[in-house]
């Protein structure tokens, strides 16, 4: 059983592309693997200059996750930080790690051109973090969206290197990428995204979600009531694959024969989110109320994660020759 590592930048409320790309995912890896789900609030600092809603954010991150299905009998759920070793195997690896590799990852040079005012120290050493999380954990299966491979070669390295020069510690980590397509915003036309502000939170209300959905675009050629729509370029329909199985083809039909309007069809998608998503807000609104089962999920995460990062670190430094003969 190969154990799962996934990380996740604490972005505050998940939304419908996260929760179809990623969080179903890691509900389903549980049933056949150990897995580590981890909140990296120190990967948020590299491009974060305001911290106040680290916090607020981390939180509803975790009970979108909790009410997503993720078990905390069964995983660990914890955040970065709470696990200090993290930081020090950073500086570690970083040892092994060229700084050539780092420069030429496309992650780097896309955010030192998008915050040219802060391209710190910590963000060229973005990469070797990441390795840290999965290999301080022994992560071998570590479920990513493709913008991550590039990240999981270099920590595949990092490991190789490593390893051939202090010996084996580590297993070499591989993506498992999830066959969920990606998902558009509301716009029709880019990746669902918080910052695009083109999204619908998984945890909005029901009133909140209808307005969200009668925002999307549909096909643009389609502009009269009586005209024929076309579903195959429709963002709409593409939804209604996930949300509506059991109508899609009726759907179709009324659209293609104009028997039906966008702004029905908006009104319906609207209401097969909301119905998809009752017993998970059903549930979130069940734990965000009881006073500390959050923070006792997290301080239960961190604590059994601790025990394994103590173990690997120990075994790092022996291997590295950082233990004294006692500690030995
Ligand atoms: N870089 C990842 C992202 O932006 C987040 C992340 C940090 C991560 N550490 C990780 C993902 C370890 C997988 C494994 O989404």
């Amino acid at each position: 059983m190969s154990r799962v590592f996934a990380g996740a930048r604490p972005t505050g409320k998940l939304h419908i592309g996260n929760y179809l790309g990623a969080i179903q995912n890691f509900v389903a890896l549980q049933q056949e693997h150990q897995c580590v789900y981890c909140i990296v609030d120190i990967h948020a600092l590299t491009t974060l200059d305001e911290t106040s809603m680290l916090q607020d954010n981390i939180r509803d991150m975790l009970l979108d996750w909790l009410a997503a299905g993720l078990d905390p009998q069964k995983s660990i759920l914890f955040v970065q930080s709470h696990v200090p070793q993290v930081m020090e195997l950073h500086t570690l690896l970083s040892m092994v790690t060229p700084l050539s590799w780092l420069l030429r990852v496309p992650s780097f040079k896309e955010k030192a051109r998008m915050q040219p005012q802060n391209v710190n120290y910590g963000l060229v050493g973005y990469p070797v973090l990441m390795t840290s999380d999965i290999v301080l954990y022994k992560g071998e299966l570590v479920p990513v969206g493709e913008d991550q491979i590039p990240h999981l070669e270099l920590a595949r390295e990092i490991v190789r290197r490593f390893n051939s020069i202090f010996g084996p510690v580590f297993p070499e980590p591989k993506p498992q990428l999830s066959e969920a397509p990606m998902v558009l915003g509301i716009d029709g036309q880019q990746k669902m995204s918080k910052s695009l502000n083109n999204h619908i939170e998984i945890a909005a209300t029901p009133v909140e979600t209808k307005k969200r959905a009668m925002m999307m675009v549909t096909d643009p050629q389609r502009i009269y009531r009586h005209q024929p729509g076309r579903p195959e370029v429709c963002n709409v329909y593409r939804m209604h694959q996930f949300f509506s199985p059991n109508d899609v083809q009726r759907v179709y039909h009324e659209c293609t024969h104009a028997t039906i309007g966008c702004v029905q069809d908006k009104e319906f998608l609207g209401e097969q989110i909301n119905k998809y998503f009752a017993p998970f807000r059903q549930r979130r609104q069940e734990i965000s109320t009881q006073p500390h089962y959050a923070a006792d999920v997290l301080a239960d995460g961190a604590r059994r994660a601790s025990v394994i990062a103590q173990e690997t670190l120990r075994e790092v430094k022996e291997k590295m020759g950082l233990l004294t003969r006692n500690t030995r």
